[in-house]
C-alpha cells in the first residue's frame, strides 16, 4: 500500500514565520583549524565552569525545591533581588521589582518587547549598522524600519531629529527607537554623556520610547564609565535590556528588561512559558550573591583587553593604506572600513578561503546595504589566532584591492 503523502506544512505558516524564515540549526563551535573573528561568543576557556557547579550545588541546597519548580513569571525571586543590587551598584540604575522581568537572554527580551509594542507596518527607528539579531527581530515583526546612521559619537542626532520631524509632519509616530549606546555591536562605538542627554531631550520632545540594549556595559577596558540612558532618564522613556551572556555564561540564557511596570506586564503576558528557567535563575542568583560575578567580570576585562589590544596592534601592523577601523573602549567588536571600491562581501569570502571567518557589514544592515565594512570580533579567538587571522585578512584585502 502506498504511503500517504505528508501534510504540506509550509502552506500553513503564519506571515510572521514566513517573514522570519527558518531557524538556523548549526552548532556554534569554531571548526578545527579555522580562526573565528565572527560570532560575539564569550571566550570558551574563560567560562566559569567550577563556579557554576558550586553555585548549582548552593542553589539546590539552599532552595532546591523552588529552583526545580515552575517559577514566578517575573523570574526567580532571588535573582531579581540580586539583579536590582547589581544594576544599582554597577550601572547606577535604581529599579523596583515591578520594573524588572527576567528573560531567556536579551534576544528574547527584545523579541517580546517588539511583539508587545509593534504591529506589522508600524514605524520603528534603529541605528544602523546594528546587531544582526535586531535586524532579524524587526524583519519578523513586519515593521517599517527607518535606519538612523551611526557616527563616531553613536547615533547621529541631527539625522534622528530630521527623521522625527519628518514623521511628525506626516502624522506618523514611531513606536520605538532601538540602540546600543555602549560598545555598540557591530562598531564598538560608545555615545558620550552629552550626546546621551541630547538624545533623551529628543525622546522627551517627541514622546519616543527608547529601547537601550546594554549587552556589553560591564566589559569596559579603559576610559571613564558613561551612565546608561536608563540611569539618566527621569521620565520613564527608556526600556533597558541586559544579559548575563557576556559576563557569566551565554548557556545560562538569562537576560532582563527594566521598564515601566505596564510594559513589563504586557511583555510577561506574551511569555507562554511563564518564569524563565527557575533553575538557571537560582544558579545565577548564587553567582551574584557570592561575589563570583564581580570577580569573573574583573577577569574577563583582563582577557578581553589583551585580545582587543592584540587585534588593534595586528591591524596597525598589517592593514594596507586606506583601511580604517574603530578603537573600542570595551565590548567585543571592531568595525573595519575598506577603501572605496572594495567589496566587504568579497573580502569575507577571500578570508574564509584562507581559514578566517569575519562578518560582512551588510549582515548588520536592515536593507543588506553597506558593502564597505566588516565586523571583527576579538572575544572568541586567542591572541595568537587574532594576530594570524588579521594578517590573513590583510592579505585578502590586498588581493581584493589588486583585483
Ligand atoms: C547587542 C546585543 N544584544 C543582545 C544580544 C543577545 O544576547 P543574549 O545572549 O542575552 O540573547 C547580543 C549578543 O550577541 C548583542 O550583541
Amino acid at each position: 500500500m502506498a504511503r500517504a503523502t505528508g501534510l504540506e506544512v509550509t502552506g500553513l505558516l503564519s506571515s510572521k514565520a514566513q517573514r522570519a524564515g527558518p531557524g538556523w540549526f548549526g552548532v556554534p563551535r569554531s571548526a578545527e583549524g579555522r580562526i573565528s573573528l565572527l560570532g560575539g561568543f564569550p571566550e570558551p576557556s574563560s567560562l566559569p565552569r567550577e563556579e557554576i557547579l558550586e553555585c548549582a550545588r548552593l542553589a539546590l541546597e539552599r532552595d532546591g525545591v523552588w529552583a526545580l519548580e515552575y517559577g514566578a513569571t517575573r523570574g526567580y525571586e532571588l535573582l531579581v533581588e540580586q539583579l536590582l543590587v547589581k544594576l544599582r551598584r554597577d550601572q547606577g540604575i535604581a529599579a523596583t521589582p515591578e520594573q524588572v522581568l527576567i528573560t531567556a537572554g536579551a534576544s528574547q527580551a527584545l523579541g517580546l518587547l517588539v511583539d508587545a509594542l509593534c504591529d506589522p507596518g508600524d514605524v520603528v527607528l534603529s541605528e544602523e549598522p546594528t546587531w544582526m539579531g535586531a535586524v532579524r527581530i524587526f524583519r519578523a515583526a513586519g515593521v517599517e524600519v527607518r535606519p538612523v546612521p551611526l557616527g563616531a559619537q553613536g547615533i547621529e542626532l541631527d539625522a534622528l531629529a530630521a527623521i522625527l520631524r519628518e514623521l511628525a509632519a506626516g502624522g506618523r509616530r514611531p513606536k520605538l527607537l532601538y540602540l546600543i549606546p555602549t560598545f555598540q555591536n557591530p562598531t564598538g562605538v560608545t555615545m558620550p554623556l552629552a550626546a546621551r542627554r541630547e538624545l533623551l531631550a529628543l525622546a522627551y520632545e517627541h514622546q519616543l520610547l527608547v529601547i537601550e540594549d546594554d549587552a556589553y556595559y560591564d566589559l569596559r577596558y579603559e576610559g571613564e564609565r558613561v551612565p546608561p540612558l536608563r540611569a539618566l532618564d527621569d521620565r520613564g522613556h527608556v526600556a533597558y535590556l541586559g544579559t548575563f551572556s557576556k559576563i557569566m555564561a551565554a548557556g545560562m540564557r538569562l537576560g532582563w528588561i527594566v521598564a515601566d511596570p505596564a510594559l513589563v506586564a504586557a511583555v510577561a503576558g506574551l511569555k507562554p512559558e511563564g518564569g524563565t528557567s527557575p533553575f538557571a535563575g537560582a544558579v545565577a542568583a548564587q553567582f551574584c550573591a557570592t561575589g563570583m560575578l564581580l570577580e569573573h567580570v574583573a577577569e574577563l576585562r583582563v582577557i578581553y583587553r589583551e585580545r582587543r589590544d592584540a587585534m588593534l596592534r595586528a591591524l596597525s601592523e598589517t592593514m594596507p593604506e586606506g583601511v580604517t577601523w574603530t578603537r573600542p573602549e570595551g565590548g567585543f567588536f571592531i568595525w573595519l572600513t575598506l577603501p572605496p571600491g572594495a567589496s566587504a562581501a568579497r573580502v569575507a569570502e577571500r578570508a574564509a578561503a584562507a581559514g578566517v571567518d569575519v562578518m560582512p557589514g551588510s549582515a548588520c544592515s536592515f536593507f543588506s546595504s553597506g558593502d564597505s565594512a566588516l565586523r571583527l570580533c576579538y572575544s572568541f579567538a586567542t591572541t595568537e589566532q587574532i594576530g594570524e587571522g588579521i594578517a590573513r585578512l590583510a592579505e585578502a584585502i590586498r588581493e581584493e584591492l589588486a583585483a
